[in-house]
């Protein structure tokens, strides 16, 4: 890891001189390992960040961002709030591919518009924490045609390929795989809690609310995720480990079902008061690189106390169900 920053110390400072250096935040490890990168190896004062708090994030994941950042030193975070704008353009959609497209293309507009607010000279830099996987999910591997699984719109936004043509991209690890960016964090001090972060898909829980995205959905979908994900936190595997450093991935996805149950003060008073409940999948899996995945074996209990305070929390949801599919056949992320 020394030698990989020493290298690439002494390549970016000469590639990128004093020029301004434009770097896309999305919150998750990657764009935070990069962030981190680019603000050790060059002047802070000329490492700008970039990011969009689209309302599809995980819950207070905006702060999360600005403090993180704040600490590694970061001098010119852009926050751009445009929760709105994501919202009303995925209102009615309801197809995988569209969300995504919807997604994609609002993210370049949004990123044009922006970066040309900055008034950066035309010359800038711009720079992302795409990794490895990245590339090859989206066809964009060295040069070979691969099936596109699913568009991520970071790897061939037009910004991003007119950048790549003028030779003004800078891409610290597309070489690498999940587990070496992670070592790389820790390499660079980032703390565990932060370096250890599941993987989040760029278009957000849009892929984890199947069927139409409302900002009601948004917030039932972030509540149940965080208590499944704190309740991960807190459970630990016999060799001490939690439950969430034992998984690669995990996340709650809301379906687009709702069904029928009864309310907990009727059951247990006599009576019976119908509740009509969204449907809620847990997914968690084990995995190396996101290529393929095993869903994660739970115990039974862990499972069922995890449904149970899901569903006493959040009054919408009326039933959890486990995924128990392996990739391939099924994705990890359900959209
Ligand atoms: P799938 O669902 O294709 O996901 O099995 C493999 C890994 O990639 C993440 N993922 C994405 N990451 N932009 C991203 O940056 C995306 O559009 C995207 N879609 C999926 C997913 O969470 C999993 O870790």
């Amino acid at each position: 890891m020394q030698k990989y920053i020493d290298e690439l110390t002494i390549s970016l400072k000469e590639k990128v001189g004093s020029l301004p250096v434009l770097l896309l935040i999305s919150g998750g490890v990657d764009s935070t390992v990069a962030g981190a990168l680019l603000l050790k190896i060059l002047n802070p004062e000329q490492v700008h960040l970039m990011y969009m708090d689209t309302g599809l994030m995980r819950k207070n994941e905006t702060e999360a961002v600005r403090s993180i950042l704040s600490k590694l030193g970061a001098k010119n975070l852009h926050v751009i709030m445009c929760e709105d704008e994501f919202l009303s353009a995925l209102k009615g959609i309801t197809e995988p591919e569209e969300k995504r497209r919807i997604i994609g293309d609002l993210f370049i507009s949004i990123q044009e518009r922006e970066v040309s607010r900055l008034g950066l000279t035309q010359d800038y830099f711009l720079a992302q924490g795409s990794i490895r996987a990245d590339f090859i999910e989206s066809g964009q591997n060295d040069g070979k045609k691969v099936n596109v699984v699913k568009s991520h719109h970071n790897v061939a936004s037009p910004l991003v390929i007119a950048k790549r043509e003028a030779g003004k991209i800078i891409e610290p690890l597309a070489q690498f795989y999940k587990d070496d960016v992670r070592e790389l964090g820790r390499f660079l001090g980032l703390d565990n809690e932060l370096v250890n972060r599941h993987p989040f898909p760029g278009p957000g829980i849009a892929v984890r609310i199947l069927g139409e995205i409302t900002r009601d959905k948004c917030d039932i979908l972030r509540e149940a995720d965080a208590i499944y994900i704190d309740e991960l936190k807190r459970r630990s595997v016999s060799s001490g480990k939690s439950l969430y450093d034992e998984i690669w991935q995990a996340f709650a996805v809301l379906l687009p079902i709702k069904s029928v149950g009864v309310s907990n003060v009727a059951a247990s008073n006599n009576f019976a008061e119908r509740k009509y409940g969204w449907v809620l999948a847990l997914r968690a899996i084990t995995s190396k690189d996101g290529m393929t995945a095993d869903v994660y074996p739970f115990e039974t209990r862990d499972l069922l106390e995890i449904s149970a305070h899901i569903t006493n929390a959040v009054p919408q949801i009326g039933r959890v169900t486990y995924d128990i599919s392996n990739k391939p056949p099924a994705t990890i992320e359900w959209e």
